[in-house]
């Protein structure tokens, strides 16, 4: 009994200390609606190179040198990508490239994160619903320094090529462990790396920039054929100006310093210009036409307003809805505008230097360009809902919920995810959208529709 007791206080503890660290949930209502307004890019870069860039180059910066990787770790070949040289021989999600000091290293790269199945396939861009970060990291980043630090001795290059990456990791491992599969704790994970870099230079700093609370937030991967159609990136728009610095983020993981990043993001220019080009997966189903063209005036009538129009005469309002409105979780967006992230992010090499780019959190999500919707399952920015008729129908949406985990498990009639309403949180692919974070509620616009002009909606949405 005591032991439960005491059990209990521990518990009540974490739970109230977590909860304490996490800024109190605001909504604003003075505002209902910003326009997001464009800033200037970078034109006429090369797409074919900018592709080839995301799949063999080395913005990373360090990774784990090759030959340790080789001998020492799991190989599969790629059978995705189907590269060629050293790469022939590691995951698609991972990227043999040379550290600048001339060592080979191996590395996660962007499809570690922004490739996703669908129906046994896997789709470069689509953001992947399929990973689990609910695993304390913090033991395999020490067993890896401990690995590489008894093959490599400190002066060799191979642990110079390595050293950085293994900081930032040692650093993340903590702060990105979720409570939920499919989450993704990226801004965690930018969150963390940045809190050890010094702003102006970008090399690793010991001493912390400013404090994280222990509870993770974390999110969906949007789909990246979205960038070309919008003028701030990320869920709640926080992402403005140049976005080749923006693209580069995820290099906060090894990057050695800014005069690395400044050669890195060079080469960004050609990646903006492939996902300029890049397009969803056209929906693999039959499709109503009739029903179809009875959506479309549905939609255009009931949804365009914030999602824009799509075919002949394309349009994309480029919308920030406030929390007041669009009443979806509201912790993301709080967590984000109180990050120390923003501060840093808005004085660093990111921020200080051309091309400029900087953060400017709000309490609300942009509405989303459409186009490839069918594919994208779950929905909203925390994924809390399975399907687009669930979205489309609150009440219809389900508390617990379970996927089989298999990408091919989907559902043609309500377009997503095939699911199973739970009555508790238990499996492996469990969604507990009463966790903070997570709420499934909001987005009440589907709501008025009677069930067969929700059916002509999504008929239409398939064919975005
Ligand atoms: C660890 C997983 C992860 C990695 C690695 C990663 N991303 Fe992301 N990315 C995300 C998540 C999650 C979001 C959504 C974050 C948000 O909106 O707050 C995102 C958002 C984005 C967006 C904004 C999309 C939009 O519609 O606003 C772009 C563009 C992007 N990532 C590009 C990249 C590129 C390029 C790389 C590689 C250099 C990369 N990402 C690496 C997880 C990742
Ligand atoms: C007032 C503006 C507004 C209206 C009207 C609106 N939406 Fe949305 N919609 C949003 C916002 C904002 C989000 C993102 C919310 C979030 O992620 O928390 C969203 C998200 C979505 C998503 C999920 C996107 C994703 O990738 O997860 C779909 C699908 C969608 N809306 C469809 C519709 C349809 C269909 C209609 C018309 C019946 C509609 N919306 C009406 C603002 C709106």
């Amino acid at each position: 009994m005591r032991k439960i007791l005491a059990f209990a206080l521990i518990a009540t503890i974490i739970a109230c200390s977590a909860s304490r660290q996490l800024p109190a949930v605001r909504v604003d209502e003075s505002w209902k609606v910003k326009l997001l307004p464009p800033s200037p890019q970078q034109e006429g870069g090369d797409p074919a190179a900018g592709f080839d860039y995301l799949i063999y180059g080395s913005y990373i910066g360090s990774g784990i040198p090759y030959d340790f990787y080789k001998n020492k770790m799991s190989n599969q070949p790629d059978t995705v990508l189907r590269r060629g040289g050293l790469n022939a021989n590691v995951a698609y999600a991972a990227t043999v490239f040379e550290a600048p000091n001339g060592v080979q290293v191996v590395n996660g790269n962007c499809f570690t994160c922004h490739a996703g199945r669908i129906n046994g396939e896997v789709v470069p861009g689509l953001g992947n619903s399929f990973s689990d970060y609910r695993n304390n990291l913090t033991p395999m980043s020490r067993l890896m320094r401990l690995g590489v630090g008894l093959q490599y001795k400190k002066t060799d290059k191979e642990w110079q090529a390595f050293e950085d990456f293994s900081n930032y990791f040692r650093e993340m491992a903590p702060y990105i462990q979720t409570n939920q599969p499919g989450a993704n704790p990226a801004f965690r994970l930018a969150e963390a790396c940045m809190n050890h870099r010094n702003p102006a230079d970008l090399t690793y700093r010991k001493e912390p920039n400013y404090e994280m609370p222990a509870y993770t937030v974390a999110t969906d991967v949007p789909p990246l054929w979205n960038v070309k159609k919008k003028n701030a990136l990320y869920y709640n728009g926080i992402g403005r100006g140049d976005f080749t610095k923006l693209l580069f983020q995820a290099s906060v993981l090894g990057i050695p310093d800014s005069a690395a990043a400044r050669q890195a993001i060079i080469q960004f220019k050609d990646v903006l210009a492939w996902l300029k080009e890049l397009q969803p997966p056209p929906y693999p189903g039959p499709v109503d036409r009739p029903l179809a063209a009875k959506g479309e005036s549905l939609f255009n009538e009931h949804c365009s307003n914030c999602h824009g129009a799509y075919g002949e005469e394309e349009r994309y309002p480029n919308k920030l809805v406030s929390l007041a409105v669009v009443k979806t979780d509201p912790l993301y967006a709080n967590y984000a505008q109180n990050s120390g992230i923003v501060d840093w992010y808005n004085s660093s090499w990111f921020a200080q230097t051309e091309p400029r780019s900087y953060f400017e959190p709000e309490l609300g999500y942009v509405a989303p360009p459409l186009d490839g919707i069918w594919a994208s399952a779950p929905y909203l920015h925390n994924g809390s809902v399975p399907t687009v008729e669930a979205l489309l129908n609150s009440a219809s949406r389900p508390t617990y919920w379970s996927r089989s985990g298999r990408s091919d498990d989907y559902n043609h009639q309500e377009l997503g995810w095939n699911y199973a309403p739970l009555a508790e949180p238990k499996g492996e692919w469990a969604f507990d959208t009463t966790l903070p974070g997570y709420s499934n509620k909001g987005h009440y616009f589907g709501d008025k529709l009677p069930q067969e002009e929700r059916r002509a909606v999504i008929e239409y949405l398939k064919t975005l």
